[in-house]
């Protein structure tokens, strides 16, 4: 069986093309192409739950035998796994060890980790109103419990938010400035995130990167990635850009918040999110009356941990290192070219926000209902408000199994639903 890292190799190292992918890396996705041909849809959802590679059931499945096989036996290969997955995510994103990565189910369990570490009580968090739902609602329920204030930074009449709003936002009373690198609704990247880890380090506070819109997408790590930023804590997941299916997410953790074993020193960052794997010598048993944390970032585990999360993520995560994040970026760039355009010659104005990730969108005031008139038509998209309440929009992401005619198809089966009738 050919492997992913074969498959990238054969389409030589220059720009990909339409021909390499559909020759060389399609294959690899027979089962989701299958899938999209029995449903007779084009599938531009892929900002949303990306399509898994077929590799991705037999490494699920290969762990699973390892546990009919071998029983407790099994333990020590899927920490190996675990181990491999924290040491894939932190080259994906620029963290400088392995272990600055930590297995989470959720972006926002992450999230929570890092709100349940700050020093103060009732933590003053400055946020985007443009955060994720997940992560959106948990600062308001916080809020509401009084375990944490919330600085809200809106954006501009256009559903835009502006690096200098949030600097302008951090005051000393700062704790935690909470910011997506590229926004869900939109897909707006936040151009100048080093002005606002300076501005938040200035102040004393630290920084929570939501990268789950551009690891994948952008080269995260080219020139040191997060690490070399100054992010102090960035969180993520596989669902979409690296094809792992839910469930497979992380915390990273910038290097000089990692310490030495043993106790926490008073007024540094410790979460209360904790469990026996972020003990130090977890299978010791020992039961010091200050509890005496791991190494570096697995002070950051928490309770035994899902074993399958390394499994669903590994191909995916595989395919995106082969290839190359810088390649993938180029490509898609080019697919959004080619499908705005599709959509401007049919009369439909897309709008392209500069610089955006992986998606574009089309504004309707009522673009839930017209996702889902195009799903009935065979176009698998999705729709969000504009963080401004004024607008919505269609939101459409090709990726590396998008056809040049499948999306020429979908553009032409767009207008003929917003055409007047
Ligand atoms: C920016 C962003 N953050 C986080 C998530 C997911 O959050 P969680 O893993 O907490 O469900 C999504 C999902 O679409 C997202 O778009």
């Amino acid at each position: 069986m050919t492997t992913i890292h074969d498959a990238a190799a054969a389409m030589g190292p220059g720009p990909l093309t339409e021909g390499g992918l559909r020759q060389h890396i399609a294959p690899l996705f027979s089962r989701a192409l299958a899938g999209d041909k029995a449903r007779r849809e084009i599938y531009l959802a892929n900002h949303s739950l990306g399509r898994p590679l077929d590799r991705t059931a037999d490494d699920i499945a290969g762990a699973l035998d390892l546990w009919y096989t071998d029983m407790d036996g099994a333990w020590s290969a899927w920490m190996d796994a675990m181990d491999d997955y924290r040491a894939r995510v932190a080259r994906l994103v620029g963290r400088s060890r392995p272990d600055a990565v930590v297995p989470k189910t959720a972006a926002g369990q992450g999230f929570r980790a890092v709100l349940n570490a700050l020093p103060h009580q009732a933590p003053h968090v400055v946020a985007t109103a443009g955060e994720f739902d997940s992560i959106d609602f948990t600062l308001r329920t916080y809020a509401r419990k009084r375990r944490a204030r919330v600085t809200w930074v809106k954006p501009d009449d256009t559903g835009l938010f502006h690096a200098q709003d949030i600097v302008d936002a951090i005051t000393d009373d700062t704790d935690l400035v909470m910011v997506s690198h590229a926004i869900f609704a939109t897909g707006q990247i936040i151009e100048d995130i080093g002005a606002v880890v300076t501005a938040a380090h200035a102040h004393n506070a630290e920084i929570v990167l939501d990268t789950y819109h551009t690891a994948g997408v952008l080269p995260l790590s080219e020139r040191g990635g997060l690490d070399e930023l100054g992010v102090d804590f960035a969180i993520g997941g596989n669902y979409k850009y690296t094809r792992g299916g839910p469930g497979a997410c992380w915390l990273s953790i910038h290097d000089r918040h990692l310490r030495d074993a043993g106790p926490a020193p008073a007024g540094s960052l410790y979460t209360l999110d904790t469990g026996w794997f972020a003990k130090h010598n977890t299978f010791a048993y020992e039961r010091p009356e200050t509890p005496e944390l791991s190494a570096g970032g697995d002070a950051w585990l928490e309770s035994t941990p899902p074993f399958l999360l390394p499994y669903q993520a590994r191909a995916g995560l595989e395919l995106v290192e082969a290839i190359g994040v810088g390649r993938l970026r180029a490509y898609n760039l080019r697919q959004q070219a080619v499908l705005a355009e599709a959509l401007r010659s049919r009369g439909i104005e897309p709008r392209l926000i500069e610089p955006r990730g992986a998606f574009l969108l089309v504004p309707h005031p009522d673009a839930m209902e017209m996702s889902r008139r195009l799903k009935d038509a065979g176009v698998n998209t999705d729709a969000r408000p504009c963080p401004s309440g004024k607008t919505a929009h269609v939101r459409l992401c090709p990726d590396i199994l998008n056809t040049e005619a499948e999306l020429h198809r979908a553009a032409e089966i767009m207008a003929g639903l917003l055409a007047p009738r």
